[in-house]
């Protein structure tokens, strides 16, 4: 291995765990907005190393993308902007074109989700972008306990130089990587 770049290669950021208030609140929000599937559903205590719920939700053929958990024994409050804990800001999921991402936008308009944030374009470059970073197209939501989930499309590619590939292929001009 010559470099960090290839040593990262060996590694994908995969799931996210979430704590919820609510296993059954979250598995229908889960299901209806973004079609995922439950792959299975066990109870507090069903294993003796696990006192909490837990739901596994699929997207594709992997076990599971998203991990639901839920301690019977903890007082839940929810997330806010202004007083949560430290804690993941947001997760994100990838649509694979422009057009799921449009398809995701009014799916979530059609079950009256609060958009917090978007459709925004990440991008200084872009003539519509609001001047952040990453190049993709965003929207962000809420779930039933206020975790904050992106849907995103067209995320800018790092390549073997450092430079930002847009969608289109192009280099993003004035762009790189602080690691290479
Ligand atoms: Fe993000």
């Amino acid at each position: 291995m010559k470099n960090n770049i290839e040593k990262s290669n060996f590694l994908k950021c995969q799931h996210v765990s979430l704590e919820v208030s609510n296993v059954d609140k979250s598995l229908e929000f889960y299901r209806n907005f973004l079609y995922m599937k439950l792959t299975e559903r066990h109870k507090a205590g069903e294993h003796k190393d696990i006192p909490f719920e837990m739901a596994f939700l699929r997207l594709n053929e992997q076990h599971h993308d998203l991990v639901l958990t839920h301690n019977p024994n903890r007082n839940y409050t929810k997330k806010n902007d202004q007083n949560s804990p430290a804690g993941i800001h947001h997760f994100a999921f990838e649509c694979s074109t422009r057009d799921i991402f449009l398809f995701y936008l009014s799916r979530a308009r059609e079950l009256n989700l609060k958009i917090v944030r978007g459709p925004v374009i990440h991008s200084s470059f872009n003539k519509n972008g609001d001047g952040t970073w990453g190049e993709n197209e965003s929207f962000y939501v809420l779930d039933p306990d206020n975790h904050r989930i992106e849907i995103f499309c067209d995320m800018a590619v790092i390549n073997k130089k450092g430079e930002y590939i847009n969608t289109d292929s192009l280099v993003v001009p004035d762009t790189i990587a602080e690691e290479i």
